[in-house]
């Protein structure tokens, strides 16, 4: 396949913006869409042809926008629909497009459907929700846990039933089964589709089908309870209605979609993705939880090797490559910790570790996704109480760990590695108050280490995290078979060395990311012949790799 055979969100590198922490503009202490227009051009500069907003719509903010009471509507602390039109233009301008995220496994208990559902048993929304009678002693209908912790079941008086809600009380699920949803979401898409955006994330969509009957599980902590993520996700029968949205909003449309698929693995792929998929791409969660035996116990961690960090990869790319679909390449994002804490050890450079990663998310085959800051090293929050936290989950968990008997030592060394918080930190644009993010006070402090770590400093340092992000951007663009080329893994068995060949009809290049601190060795055969075009180090010597250096070599194919 040739880099020109491909549809533009294949070619180019996307971007999530957390439009709550990106840039305020107007002095909140909140971001907001005319500070996002005012920095495109800094994501111009890294390559980025496609834009993730965080959901911006009208939200009560219970979880950051991911409660959505009015799909139409932009929430005023980010701005009007005027502004969101602006953002567009200006962004379509400098050939960036707009993927808005779709959340449409529930709304907010403020949403008017819901409002409307909720008031009596008899009304057109009546089962918009997925309403249940409570078990003969009043109690929830299961005891299913929700993804935040708690009974994943609310009582609500007037209608002497209860709700389900997958994640928080005030997110209750939408009722997938009612062809009217259905329809409601799909005109919801359509209508962001028409303003001219490039595509959407669909968060959540693995959740959206419910099993036919509710039993209870075996509880699988003291409270009880079963999670209820093996439960509710990729229930069978859920692909039908992803194809009935994709035909109806997708096709014809030169727009992409991905897929935030917590459940699905790699063998699963050939059905979501691909001509016979429901999606473009989909965000699987294998690599992210690598470190979690249940992604519901921060507290339970295993260790893991560089070759399953490799297998991930490798297994994800062929199995998407096989659908004829795509892979998104991704290390962050807004719900996970930042890349250096996650897949590094702890010691060593921090820059160099960060460009290691870089090479990895930039020329692994696929579409990389970058979340913001990671451009510029961003590594976890540091707080030592738990008051000192934001999101929602992070605080249920707290309080779950404490629960099930962990120490508050345990407790709160598990939100360092896993809070949502650490990606969710402002932006930090340059050295002066509150990293330039704002004049006001920020929703969540800025991360002290502003002062060397921010946008304007690393772009004046020559060898920054920034320019070697730059820099690797710019080589993508000119050498097509880090774009469209096939990937191979060489040295799987190796537990230092992340390596690989991406090759076309033309050109053939090795990767070579040394993911340990100390210096390491590999065979030179695999670039006897090759010149090296990328080097972290700007050393780069055949045969030798410096602690977490990362090289690119290529080779004309004759
Ligand atoms: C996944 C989103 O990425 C996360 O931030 C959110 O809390 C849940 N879905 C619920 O919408």
């Amino acid at each position: 396949m040739d880099a020109a055979d491909l549809k533009w969100w294949q070619n180019t590198i996307a971007y999530e913006i957390y439009v709550k922490s990106f840039k305020d503009s107007d002095g909140d202490g909140i971001g907001d869409l005319n500070g996002i227009t005012s920095e495109l051009d800094h994501l111009k500069e890294l390559g980025v042809g496609a834009v993730w907003l965080t959901p911006c719509y009208v939200s009560p903010q219970v979880d950051n926008g991911y409660d959505i009471a009015d799909y139409y509507n932009i929430d005023s602390a980010y701005g009007t629909m005027e502004d969101m039109d602006r953002l567009i233009a200006e962004a379509k301008k400098r050939d960036i497009r707009i993927v808005m995220d779709l959340v449409f496994n529930h709304t907010s208990d403020e949403n008017e459907w819901f409002k409307e559902s909720r008031s009596g048993r008899d009304n057109d929304k009546s089962d918009w929700y997925i309403w249940a009678d409570p078990k003969e002693d009043g109690s929830a209908p299961t005891n299913w846990r929700s993804i935040f912790g708690g009974s994943a079941w609310e009582y609500d008086k007037t209608r002497g039933q209860y709700y389900l809600h997958t994640f928080h009380r005030k997110q209750p699920d939408l009722n997938w089964e009612n062809p009217k949803v259905r329809a409601a979401v799909t005109d919801v898409a359509k209508f962001w589709r028409d303003k001219g955006v490039g595509g959407f994330r669909m968060d959540a969509i693995t959740y959206i089908k419910k099993p036919s009957e509710y039993k209870d599980g075996t509880p699988d902590a003291s409270d009880g309870m079963t999670g209820i993520h093996p439960i509710t996700a990729n229930t069978p029968g859920i692909l039908d209605f992803l194809h009935e949205f994709r035909s109806a909003v997708c096709e014809g449309y030169d727009i992409f979609t991905v897929g935030e698929a917590d459940g699905i693995t790699a063998q699963d792929l050939k059905y979501w993705v691909g001509e016979h998929g429901v999606f473009d791409m989909v965000f699987e969660f294998g690599l992210v939880n690598i470190d979690l035996p249940d992604p519901a116990n921060w507290c339970d961690r295993r260790m893991w090797g560089l070759r399953e960090l490799k297998a991930f990869f490798s297994e994800s790319i062929r199995e998407a490559d096989a659908a004829g679909g795509w892979f998104p390449v991704f290390l962050e994002n807004h719900d996970q910790p930042r890349s250096i804490n996650h897949f590094m050890p702890e010691s060593g450079s921090r820059d160099a570790k960060a460009k290691a990663l870089a090479t990895l998310l930039l020329t692994m085959r696929g579409t990389p996704f970058i979340m913001q800051g990671e451009e510029l090293g961003f590594v976890n929050v540091d707080w030592s109480s738990i008051d000192e936290y934001d999101d929602i989950f992070t605080k249920n968990h707290y309080a779950f760990a404490l629960e099930e008997g962990y120490t508050k030592e345990e407790a709160i060394e598990s939100v360092r590695l896993f809070s949502r918080d650490s990606s969710r930190t402002p932006m930090q644009w340059d050295a002066t108050e509150n990293a330039g993010f704002t004049s006001g006070t920020p929703w969540l402090p800025v991360y002290p280490d502003y002062m060397a770590y921010n946008r304007r400093s690393e772009k004046e340092a020559a060898d920054s995290i920034l320019n070697y992000y730059i820099a690797l951007a710019r080589l993508r663009s000119g050498h097509k078979e880090l774009i469209d080329g096939s990937y191979e893994e060489i040295m799987p068995e190796d537990e230092s060395i992340f390596a690989f060949i991406r090759k076309d009809a033309d050109r053939k290049a090795v990767v070579l990311i040394n993911f340990k601190d100390e210096k390491v060795s590999y065979a030179p055969e695999y670039v006897k012949d090759a010149e090296c075009i990328m080097s972290s180090t700007g050393s780069a010597q055949k045969g030798m790799l410096a602690p977490f250096e990362a090289v690119i070599y290529e080779e004309d194919i004759i």
